[in-house]
């Protein structure tokens, strides 16, 4: 934990200048904040030096203008290379925001720990154009005194920063399952488009209708939630069977024009499943329950987690 008290005029660095790492620096130099940027490519920088942003030839050359550095870059894998082109980040606070598993945001705290730097964990929940405004969604974890140091720069990336607690892989958890939840929809959005243009739907007179999709879903999370946490499924709205054979024939319908159904058969397994295991007639949520294969479609040793 850090006694450190940063104040709003603490200088950033920010090291990975894609589109959520320039977000960021604009972020900061529109708030004030002095600001450096790294980046491999170092013409990237052009514009955000414009701007008033400094933009350093090397990585060390950033740290050593900074208190706060931020690293924004592709993965986890990136990060530690990126770490790696420093010697001395002993009181240094790293805030990281790139996407990565629990166990890697875990290991990233533990090489905080060897070096004398204060860890703080960051998910960026919306897109960019968000950053920097009211509706920008992010969550922090690390220690309570790292974070509160550095709100002045959580604070410029916009809306309210939430914090998660001390447990470095707290963010990442709840990244990763969000971004389940946005990459599995996105894959059936499109899925959806595909099968409406084999039929000689317009893509946009099925928007039409694929929109109001939205409130159901958005509803549902909430009734789900509300099932999930009280272990009860009841099937009054509609139930897994029924679902199951409405699946069943966008399978077919899909089959029959060649596109590839390999997630709806992945969702119908997952069906069969609860079905067989006698939940036929319960409410949705109960399939969450069923996701795991069985223990039998696991190979030996093949990290399958203790129960
Ligand atoms: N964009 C969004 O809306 C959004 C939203 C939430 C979270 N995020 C997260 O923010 C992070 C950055 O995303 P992004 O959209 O800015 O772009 P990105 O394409 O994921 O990352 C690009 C950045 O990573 C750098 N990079 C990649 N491999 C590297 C390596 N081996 N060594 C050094 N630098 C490396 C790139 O450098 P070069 O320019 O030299 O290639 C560039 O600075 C990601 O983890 C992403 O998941 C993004």
């Amino acid at each position: 934990m850090s006694d450190r008290q940063l104040t709003h005029h603490d200088p950033v660095a920010v090291l990975g200048l894609g589109p959520m790492g320039q977000a960021l620096a604009t972020a900061l130099i529109s708030a004030g904040i002095p600001t450096t940027v790294w980046n491999r490519t170092p013409e990237r920088a052009g514009p955000l030096v414009a701007r008033g942003v400094t933009a350093a030839p090397t990585v060390t050359a950033a740290v050593r203008a900074a208190t706060v550095v931020v690293t924004c870059l592709r993965n986890p894998a990136a990060v530690d290379s990126v770490l790696a082109a420093h010697d001395d980040w002993a009181g240094h606070t790293v805030v990281d925001v790139t996407t990565g598993r629990p166990d890697e945001a875990r290991k990233l705290a533990d090489w905080a720990d060897g070096n004398g730097v204060d860890l703080v964990k960051g998910a960026i929940l919306t897109p960019t154009p968000t950053i920097g405004t009211p509706a920008a969604v992010t969550l922090w974890c690390g220690s309570q005194s790292a974070v509160e140091a550095v709100l002045p720069t959580l604070g410029a990336f916009g809306g309210t920063p939430a914090y998660l607690g001390s447990e470095p892989g707290a963010t990442a958890a709840y990244e990763m399952a969000l971004f389940d939840l946005f990459g599995t929809s996105v894959t059936g959005l499109l899925h959806s488009f595909a099968l409406a243009s084999a039929e000689g739907i317009d893509p946009r007179s099925f928007a039409r209708y694929a929109a109001g999709i939205a409130p159901t879903l958005a509803a549902l999370v909430a009734r789900f939630a509300d099932e999930i946490a009280e272990d009860r499924f009841p099937g009054d709205h509609s139930t897994v069977a029924s679902v199951g054979s409405s699946i069943s024939h966008v399978i077919e319908a899909t089959d029959a024009h060649g596109i590839d159904s390999g997630m709806l058969r992945a969702a119908r397994s997952v069906i069969e499943r609860t079905v067989a295991a006698g939940h036929g007639e319960d409410g949705l949520a109960r399939l969450a329950q069923f996701l795991t294969p069985p223990r039998s479609a696991w190979p030996p040793g093949s990290g399958r987690p203790l129960e």
